[in-house]
């Protein structure tokens, strides 16, 4: 199995995400809804890559309320620290150690777009972490690709680099996805009470195959197609590009990508 690199970002890339990643920050204002977050309430935002979202949070918790958000990426977290304010604390940090935090001492934890960048170990440290930290009640929110229904442009490009003979070794990212059975057991063996957990289905609109790819590297910062060289990434391009037009509305290339939302809470006193 590939391991994903924290080594591959730069500024660029880090600046792509920030002004370029409206998915995440929608579908991730629907899982701020779905956790029920409120004025006054202290979060984690773990794997809050450039902080839009734990900003958005903030101005929900209100001066009452805090929100903390911590990235392993510094290049992200010195964007995020720009949007740092009273009720807003930024920090370099992993999903796996919250040691930095004592137990018992937030009433939100969330990991939006986070989890399938961890390999099963990192996802049973994390979640048990997030356990922790937890008040007794609280409530942890995530949403995380779907392994049993992948993103569409998932099998188009496997396609194209199966034919080019350079398959991903492991298809990374992919292969740190879960099922929704898996992440029900994630989830219990850390402790927690399932609320909700299902998959829900976005639709995007791309203008063209280099739109998608500087989205897709952004997201993954730099992971994706990272085992390729320029030329094969190029040729991987060019391939990818003829196979999209298939997928061409008068909206632009439309793909699908369905994500897992799970909602939880730990046991009260
Ligand atoms: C697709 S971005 C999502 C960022 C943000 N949550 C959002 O909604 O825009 C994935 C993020 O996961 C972070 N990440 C990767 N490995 C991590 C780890 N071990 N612990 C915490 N975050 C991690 C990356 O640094 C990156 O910022």
């Amino acid at each position: 199995m590939t391991t994903i690199s924290l080594a591959l970002d730069t500024p660029e890339l880090a600046q792509a995400y920030e002004h370029g990643s409206d998915r995440q920050f929608n579908h991730g204002k629907l899982l701020i809804e779905a956790l029920g977050v409120r004025r006054g309430q202290r979060v984690l935002d773990v794997g809050a890559g450039t902080g839009r979202l734990a900003a958005h949070v903030a101005e929900i918790v209100g001066p009452e309320g805090s929100v903390i958000a911590i990235d392993p990426l510094p290049l992200r977290v010195d964007i995020a620290r720009k949007k740092a304010r009273e009720n807003l604390a930024v920090a370099v940090g992993h999903a796996e150690d919250l040691s930095a935090f004592t137990a018992r001492s937030f009433d939100v934890v969330y990991l939006n777009s986070v989890l399938h960048w961890l390999d099963h170990r990192q996802k049973r440290r994390a979640l048990g972490e997030a356990a922790r930290v937890l008040k007794p009640g609280g409530k942890l929110g995530f949403s995380t690709g779907s392994r049993e229904r992948p993103h569409q442009l998932e099998p188009i490009q496997r396609k194209v680099l199966a034919e080019l003979g350079k398959e991903a070794p492991g298809d990374a990212p992919y292969d740190h996805k879960v099922t929704v059975d898996e992440a029900r057991r994630l989830l219990e063996r850390a402790g927690f009470i399932v609320d909700t957990l299902e998959i829900r289905t976005f639709v995007d609109h791309a203008a063209d195959v280099d739109e998608i790819l500087r989205q897709t590297r952004s997201g993954s910062f730099g992971n994706h197609l990272s085992h390729l060289s320029p030329e094969e990434q190029r040729a991987v391009r060019d391939r990818l590009a003829q196979e999209l037009e298939a997928w061409r509305t008068p909206q632009g290339i439309r793909l699908e990508r369905n994500l897992i939302f799970a909602i939880a809470h730990t046991a009260g006193n």
